[in-house]
């Protein structure tokens, strides 16, 4: 039953007291895999980069600092109202300036034109989305040829938590996620082993080549 409703609430934090803790335990726990998954995006300045599922915006931060020059865009979805309204009041200046751009929507159906984003990065979220082939297609179709996707995540804390049921189903295994990834046009699809500060977590690569709107012979 706690795990049920941990689970709920991680995947979908709402505006009560349950979200709220659930808010201040990412924004502790997933600094270092935010901040990872943004160094190890490669972002140029001049990029236009998203975030999927970005939570309380930590990793919105940091991205944000890269992006010095002009055309340089950052845009973040997640599906929880309450992590939207957060970041939005976290980053409003870089919002009103137009640099940032924040969407309430289902990382399955982004309000996004097509081969548009250079980099992609998500921490702790893919295990969350019901359909794992849906989300990759439409990953896919918004990023530019080339363009390259990182996802962070610490896989023994995750297996433990999909063992006590806090994530329902098998979407939490990487070779599912790295699956539905391959099929939906990424290439170069693989996972590493990283340490930082002498923690051990998973970094799992794709990049964009074969998507819809940007087909390339290879
Ligand atoms: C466990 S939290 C991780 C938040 C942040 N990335 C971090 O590591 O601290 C998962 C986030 O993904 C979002 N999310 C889950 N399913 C989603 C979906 N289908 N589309 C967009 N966002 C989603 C949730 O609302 C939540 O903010």
């Amino acid at each position: 039953m706690w795990a049920e409703k941990l689970g709920k609430q991680l995947g979908n934090p709402t505006r009560s007291v349950a979200g709220y803790l659930v808010s201040r335990f990412l924004a502790v726990r997933n600094r270092l895999l935010e901040e990872n998954a943004v160094r190890l995006s490669g972002i140029k300045p001049g990029d236009t980069v998203l975030e999927l599922g970005h939570g309380p915006g930590l990793g919105l931060q940091s991205a944000a600092k890269l992006l010095t020059e002009p055309s340089g865009r950052l845009i973040g979805v997640d599906y929880s109202e309450y992590m939207h309204k957060m970041a939005s009041d976290q980053m409003k200046e870089l919002v009103a300036s137009g640099k940032v751009t924040l969407h309430h929507c289902d990382v399955a159906a982004m309000p996004l034109p097509d081969s548009s984003v250079d980099k992609v990065f998500h921490c702790n979220c893919y295990y969350f989305w019901p359909d794992l082939r849906k989300a990759a297609a439409e990953i896919c179709r918004v990023m530019k040829p080339g363009g390259l996707m990182v996802t962070t995540l610490r896989l023994s804390m995750v297996a433990t938590m999909a063992a006590k049921r806090v994530m329902p189903g098998e979407n939490w295994r990487p070779q599912n996620y790295m699956a539905a990834l391959r099929d939906a046009g990424f290439t170069d699809v693989r996972m590493e082993d990283r340490q930082h500060k002498h923690i051990t977590f998973q970094v799992i690569y794709a990049t964009a080549l074969k998507c819809h709107g940007n087909q390339i012979r290879i």
